[in-house]
């Protein structure tokens, strides 16, 4: 009978538990072509018309990302990466810049 209740609850659990964030390992080996312009780690820009990816929040980074591929924010670079991507790359792509050393800073 415990079994049966804890069994349940690790379901309840489960199934409470936010969307899995993505794996930055993962979104490592994609992030190869994206260091061309954003730089090494996302922290580089090879200028600054590029943004800096790195430290910036996962979830912004994958919104970005989406908004690209559905269009409603627009860049002719872009929209043509992320042609080739899928969702599930662009949480491991968020994962992976986020988790990166940054020059960006919040102010105290
Ligand atoms: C050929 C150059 C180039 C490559 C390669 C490139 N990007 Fe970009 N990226 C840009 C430019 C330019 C912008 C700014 C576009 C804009 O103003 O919306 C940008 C913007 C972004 C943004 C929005 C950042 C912000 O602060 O809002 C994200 C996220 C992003 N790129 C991720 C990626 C990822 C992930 C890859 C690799 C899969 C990649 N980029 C590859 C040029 C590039």
């Amino acid at each position: 009978m415990n079994r049966i209740m804890a069994a349940t609850a690790l379901a309840l659990a489960c199934s409470a538990a936010p969307a899995m964030a993505g794996d930055a390992a993962l979104g490592e080996e994609k992030a190869v072509t994206c260091i061309a312009c954003h730089g090494e780690g996302g922290a580089k820009p090879i200028s600054p018309q590029y943004p800096i990816l790195a430290g910036q929040y996962a979830d912004y980074l994958e919104q970005a990302l989406l908004q690209y591929k559905s269009g409603s924010r627009k860049n002719m670079i872009m929209a043509g990466i992320v042609a080739s991507l899928t969702e599930e790359d662009f949480k491991n792509l968020a994962a992976y810049f986020a988790a990166q050393d940054s020059p960006l800073a919040t102010v105290d």
